[in-house]
């Protein structure tokens, strides 16, 4: 093996060539074979298996996680050299101090100021296939980059969580491999995106039966059979506050149903990569859509919400399951999103940061809805960004940079104007040929819920 530097002056890897298939290790940079082409990636992990050789779980660089996947040492084009980064350890010893010093100064300040508790749940529970915390795969033993554990800071993590809110969570923190196969889900099956802390002894199972009511979780059909010929629930276990022909939406209170939604958790983290959970599910409404047919509602999607929100944001995690996503229900949720907004005279926005599907989504509905506003009734009179704010219960800042995406606005005499192009005009029209499914307001039955000081201080 020959050793060259890839720099002169601050080498932060080193190439190494005639390398082996065994001799490859995680976070190692190779090429490989991706539809037709060679691509870089990184080694996320490395298995044996049965026949003796290694299989490799690689991230190809800038592309989505998603996409990630297990390949054999046959599509690593190792006549190549292979990228070996170096450690960063005094980088890491660095960020580590300070947010140290970080977590001391806020962990007199958030919600409730109690000392933040290692947040595994405090009520056990007992149904089958729900999130006990002794089967569940430990957050704190998950250690992907083979880093030591002190470094990853889960109490900075949790200190986010509690004072923000966010679910947003540090990527070193889980582990960057996908740990099952396929999930079996009413009469869909679906491909996971993204690791999830299911129990360990599920990612031995190459399917994983989800009830689509429940969102209980089971490893074997037979154990899912019986379950479901004794199981009643037919909906997700909350107060219907919408119904209309195609869709129907719950509300659900995290902190009384904790398991179903501990479940739904688990169940959207398969699909979202940058959000995590603690199972802490108290600060939050869950509002779940589902679609009707004679076997019951079935879950199409969900939004969740903070109960208080500090940062005014009206949605913490969004997602429409996979065999229901690209068929207009993801602005539905988020149209959903905003209308409840309206009825609590409020104006909010997503949760940062956003996917790269939340990002699409939300920049076509906003521009979307502001064109619709704007050639419905702005064409005919004075529109301001305020009147526009208040109609949407969208934020100005939303608002704002999607009027300059829109390229409608235009500086005319010493001040800012809104002005209607050509390219607007299109757009609505093309927008109106579409057939979407919209919500009315009129169906919604619905009162903010009021929480008292008491109810809004989670055990932390
Ligand atoms: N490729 C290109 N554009 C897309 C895609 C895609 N895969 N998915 C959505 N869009 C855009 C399109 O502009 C689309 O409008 P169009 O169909 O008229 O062109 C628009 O988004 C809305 O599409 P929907 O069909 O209404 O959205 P969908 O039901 O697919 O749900 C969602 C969108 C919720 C983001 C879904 O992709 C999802 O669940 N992804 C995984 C989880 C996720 O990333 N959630 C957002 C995280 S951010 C947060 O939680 C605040």
């Amino acid at each position: 093996m020959s050793e060259v530097n890839s720099s002169r002056n601050t080498p932060v890897s080193d190439f190494m060539t005639n390398v082996q298939p065994d001799e490859l290790q995680n976070g190692w940079k190779v090429y490989v074979e991706k539809d037709g082409e060679k691509r870089r990636a990184e080694i996320l992990s490395v298995q044996k298996m049965k026949d003796g050789t290694n299989k490799f779980y690689v991230h190809y660089e800038e592309f989505n996680k998603r996409l990630d996947e297990w390949v054999r040492a046959d599509r690593i084009d190792l006549s190549r050299p292979v990228e070996i980064p170096r450690p960063e350890k005094k980088r890491v010893t660095e960020s580590s101090e300070k947010s140290k010093s970080k977590l001391s100064k806020v962990a007199n300040k958030g919600r409730g100021n109690k000392a933040p508790k290692k947040s595994t749940p405090s009520t056990a529970a007992t149904t089958p296939g729900s999130a006990d915390d002794k089967d569940m795969m430990d957050m704190d033993e998950i250690n992907p980059n083979g880093s030591a554990a002190g470094e990853f800071n889960r109490e900075e993590e949790i200190e986010k969580l509690r004072t923000s809110g966010s679910m947003t969570q540090n990527a070193h923190e889980v582990s960057r491999v996908r740990n099952l196969q396929k999930i079996v889900m009413g009469e869909h099956e679906i491909e996971p995106w993204y690791f999830s802390p299911y129990p360990i002894e599920l990612t031995e199972e190459e399917v994983i039966y989800i009830c689509e009511f429940t969102l209980s979780y089971f490893g074997s059909k037979k154990q899912f059979e019986r379950f479901r010929a004794k199981c009643t629930l037919r909906h997700p276990p909350g107060n219907e506050i919408y119904r209309d022909d195609k869709v129907s939406f719950f509300e659900i209170d995290g902190r009384r149903q904790r398991t179903w939604c501990r479940n739904l958790c688990l169940l959207s983290k398969l699909f979202l990569d940058h959000k995590t959970l603690y199972y802490d599910v108290d600060p939050f409404l869950f509002y779940c859509m589902t679609v009707r047919d004679d076997r019951g509602h079935h879950l199409v999607g969900y939004f969740s919400k903070e109960k208080e929100s500090a940062e005014g944001y009206n949605v913490a995690c969004i997602l429409t399951l996979p065999q229901y996503q690209r068929h207009g229900y993801g602005r539905v949720l988020i149209d959903f999103s905003y209308n409840l907004s309206l009825k609590e005279n409020k104006q909010g926005s997503p949760e940062k940061p956003l996917s790269d599907l939340g990002l699409l989504s939300y920049r076509a509905y906003w521009s979307a809805r502001i064109v619709e506003l704007l050639m419905e009734g702005g064409a005919k009179r004075e529109m301001t960004i305020d009147d526009i704010a208040t109609q949407t219960a969208m934020t100005t800042t939303d608002i704002l940079h999607t009027l300059q995406t829109l390229n409608v606005l235009k500086y005319y005499r010493g001040q800012h104007i809104i002005c209607i192009t050509e390219a607007v005009e299109a757009k609505y029209e093309r927008e109106k040929g579409k057939k979407r499914i919209r919500i009315d307001a009129e169906k919604l039955h619905w009162k903010p819920p009021v929480f008292t000081a008491a109810q809004l201080r989670f055990a932390w």
